[in-house]
């Protein structure tokens, strides 16, 4: 087994890590206060290729693989977990749903833009009674001819307000439960769509989530994607990625807080010496280090089986569920390593445990991550 990354990997991660300094450093406070969306450094992100990482380059992508995503997402998550879930969204969610099950049209008139960060993709599943409990969606997307007609609302939309295509999941049968489901590409300022109020969020407050309302939205037949009644296994397909991107977020907050702390306590002085040199602030570091490198590994095997055609369902939910819970002991445990500095905006140590929160939350609670895993030991 070779564990060594490739003189790509290495480019890609010195790449971000360096446009993560340069460009998210610079400002991350004042958006984290102001709740302000990096609209410039999203659209240099698009620039550089990180919007669209593993969509074919016939698409305006980067053909890049899973691997070289999940150390991107790392590098831009230890400076700004704001900017990354944008990133998150786009190429796992939108890029990859759309690429891997949409038609060539599609493909042409929507991916080629969302690859290259012309325009921006949110994904449209969870709603006011059916976050965990997707199956149950109440927004219903009825057949006209034509047509489909929207109506319902949508919660929680992660670029909710700065996106321009949206993959909405909406129920068309009823009768057929789940099976009834279907997911269509939506316009904003298409007639009947209104964007709601932004969240006032505890993390990640540099993303804009919104409600989103459907009233009578016409929606034409050639915005369905994949098969009648493809709508609900197309979510939870595309969300299995989604996770490889949320744990390598929750990795890279992890270790971005870590770096911080390590730094921290060889230079701040207590009891005649600097604090690492206490054992409770080493041995706290040791236990960081050990359980980011364990979440790194696997963070890469859910990257490797998806590179691979494996199936990658229950590697993915193993890797978020373990990153989030180490990003949120990772950055309680920086907080405490920087004393009451950490308790200050400037020390960034605050926002990056603030942040951490949501990663065991969006794309499938931790509570998911244990259905979709146990479930996957007791198949058979
Ligand atoms: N691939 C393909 N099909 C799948 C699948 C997968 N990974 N997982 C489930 N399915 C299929 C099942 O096979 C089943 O189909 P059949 O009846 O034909 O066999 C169907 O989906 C329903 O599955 P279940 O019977 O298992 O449904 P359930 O109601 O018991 O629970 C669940 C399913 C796994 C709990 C699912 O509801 C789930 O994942 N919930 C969490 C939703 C979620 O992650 N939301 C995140 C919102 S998006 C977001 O946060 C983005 C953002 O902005 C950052």
């Amino acid at each position: 087994m070779d564990f060594s990354l490739t003189e790509e990997h290495l480019m890609i991660r010195d790449a971000a890590r360096d446009f993560a300094k340069n460009e998210l450093l610079p400002g991350v406070i004042e958006r984290d206060t102001k709740q302000e969306f990096p609209a410039q450094q999203i659209k240099m992100m698009g620039e550089l290729g990180f919007l669209g990482m593993m969509v074919d380059p016939k698409y305006g992508g980067g053909g890049m693989d899973t691997l070289s995503y999940a150390i991107a997402m790392e590098e831009i998550s230890k400076i700004d977990a704001s900017a990354s879930v944008v990133m998150s969204v786009n190429n796992s969610l939108v890029c990859y749903g759309l690429e891997k099950y949409g038609t060539e049209e599609q493909k042409q008139k929507y991916l080629t833009k969302l690859a290259t960060g012309e325009k921006l993709g949110a994904f449209c599943l969870s709603e006011p009674e059916a976050g965990s409990d997707a199956t149950s969606q109440k927004t219903t997307a009825i057949d006209k001819g034509d047509n489909f007609i929207l109506n319902g609302t949508k919660n929680w939309i992660t670029n909710g307000g700065n996106a321009d295509y949206y993959l909405v999941i909406a129920q068309t049968h009823k009768e057929k439960g789940h099976h009834g489901i279907n997911a269509l590409i939506v316009e904003k300022g298409w007639e009947g769509f209104e964007i709601g109020p932004k969240e006032d969020k505890l993390g990640i407050r540099g993303s804009d989530t919104h409600s989103l309302i459907f009233n009578d939205v016409k929606v034409p037949k050639e915005n369905r994607i994949g098969e009648d009644g493809f709508g609900f296994k197309f979510a939870m397909k595309t969300l299995s990625g989604g996770r490889i991107g949320i744990a390598s977020q929750a990795l890279g907050i992890a270790a971005g807080a870590y770096d911080l702390a390590r730094e921290y306590s060889k230079v701040r002085k207590a009891f005649g010496t600097e604090i690492c040199n206490h054992q409770a602030i080493a041995f706290k570091l040791a236990d960081m280090h050990t359980n980011i490198e364990a979440a790194r590994h696997l963070v890469y095997k859910a990257a490797w089986d998806k590179d691979q055609g494996n199936n990658y369902d229950m590697s993915s939910a193993i890797a978020k569920l373990f990153a989030s819970q180490v990003a949120m002991d990772t950055t309680v445990e920086a907080v405490q390593i920087h004393g009451g500095n950490g308790y200050v905006k400037e020390y960034h140590v605050e926002r990056l445990m603030r942040d951490a929160k949501i990663t065991q939350i969006y794309e499938g609670t931790s509570e998911i991550q244990k259905i979709v895993i146990s479930r996957g030991l007791l198949r058979d």
